[in-house]
């Protein structure tokens, strides 16, 4: 064996697995397949650890989150989350709702940049509402702060007064730090893509927002290389459907970017194709901590039937390949999978046009699996002859 190959086998990941409610148990277990498989070809050991988070973990153990969960994913070297929530705990108060269990790991692990592609799968852009010149190829990256924003501002909640009528504050807090960090994180992205960063923000109305765009202009002026502009939030959310293809990587609030990022996913024709990345401030002392997650939700109506989508927590973990454990080759090979997959025709419900035949999840999955295993034999053909 020669070292790099030693060096290899010798790596381990801890990867802390948290289906979470709803479909998540069923995509993160066709997602585990695709795990195992990478373990072999890369020669890496993954030490798969499993618990529960959101509804799960409220049954169980009355909060969304425990601490003892909390830990495991503060040592972990990236977790691998599948979805919360459900209409079973949506009568429950905030602080304990199931969502709670996906706010704090992003909050108390400091995982401030999501990333949140949106890109179009050639087979499927007739999936897409629409038009297919339109979305033919899209290659979008939104950057979404994840720490703080409206989600995390106080003073918050709902008071009632001595008339007996209620109000509500929530509170949309940002700090220079904050932004420039993310910030930061998208321009080091964009340089490594096309090079153009679009923020969006509410400069015309929201102190943050005018706070938002002075940071990142300055910040531009280290990024030369890399074409600032500045766009309204709701002014992009109308341009992502008139011509999509103007963006390459977008930068944005944590609620601007939640509500976008769905958008944008829409494009690609449907919300189970689409995975993202959450990650921490790069160190080059040591790894970074990170979460990878489908944007999608639970679907509690096709729950438990095995026909949801995995492509997107299978492509969270393609992200994981790609972000922490640094194996972008690898991480082509399984999109290229996935593409074949879908060239064969194999469509799970949420991706089939009128009159396609629908399969599972498992089977999808499988699919991506055997070509998987043929791209590898053919290239130890190739280095046999
Ligand atoms: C997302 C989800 C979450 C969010 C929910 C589940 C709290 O919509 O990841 O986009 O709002 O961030
Ligand atoms: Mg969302």
């Amino acid at each position: 064996m020669d070292a790099v190959s030693e060096l290899k086998s010798n790596r381990q990941f801890g990867l802390l697995v948290l289906p979470g409610d709803g479909i998540g148990p069923e995509i993160v277990d066709q997602a585990l397949r695709i795990v195992a498989w990478f373990g072999d070809y890369l020669g890496v050991r993954f030490n798969i650890e499993q618990a529960l988070v959101g509804g799960a973990s409220i049954d169980e153990h009355g909060e969304p989150i425990t601490e003892t969960v909390m830990e495991k994913a503060l040592r972990a070297d990236a977790v691998l989350f599948g979805a919360v929530g459900g209409p079973k705990w949506d009568h429950l108060p905030r602080a304990v709702r199931p969502e709670m269990g996906i706010l704090r790991l992003r909050k108390d692990l400091d995982l401030f940049a999501n990333l949140r592609p949106a890109v179009n799968f050639p087979e499927i852009v007739g999936a897409s509402s629409l038009r297919p010149e339109l979305v033919d190829s899209i290659d979008i990256m939104i950057v979404r702060e994840s720490t703080s924003g409206v989600y995390f501002g106080e003073p918050r909640g709902i008071k009632t007064d001595e008339k007996g009528l209620r109000s509500a504050v929530d509170t949309q807090a940002y700090s220079e730090t904050e932004i420039e960090r993310v910030c930061r994180a998208a321009f080091e992205i964009a340089r490594r893509r096309g090079s153009r960063l679009c923020s969006v923000d509410k400069a015309n109305v929201m102190e943050t927002g005018v706070l938002w765009r002075s940071v990142v202009t300055e910040i531009g002026q280290e990024y030369a290389d890399v074409e600032l502009s500045h766009m309204y939030a709701d002014n992009c959310a109308m341009q992502l459907l008139r011509e999509p293809k103007q963006f390459d990587v977008i930068v944005t609030d944590n609620l601007f970017g939640d509500i976008l990022s769905d958008e944008a996913a829409a494009l690609s024709g449907s919300l189970g194709l689409l995975p993202s990345a959450t990650l921490d401030m790069a160190d080059p002392k040591r790894p970074r901590r990170a979460l990878y997650e489908p944007i999608h939700g639970t679907a509690p109506d096709i729950a438990g039937k095995g026909i949801a989508n995995p492509l997107a927590s299978i492509l969270s973990f393609g992200m994981c390949l790609e972000y922490s454990l640094n194996e972008p080759a690898a991480a082509g090979m399984l999109k290229q999978s996935i593409n074949r997959a879908l060239a064969q025709g194999l469509r799970t419900a949420d991706i089939a046009v009128f009159g396609e035949e629908v399969v599972s999840g498992e089977a999808i999955t499988d699919a991506i699996l055997a070509g998987l295993d043929e791209v590898t034999a053919g290239t130890q053909k190739a280095l046999q002859s």
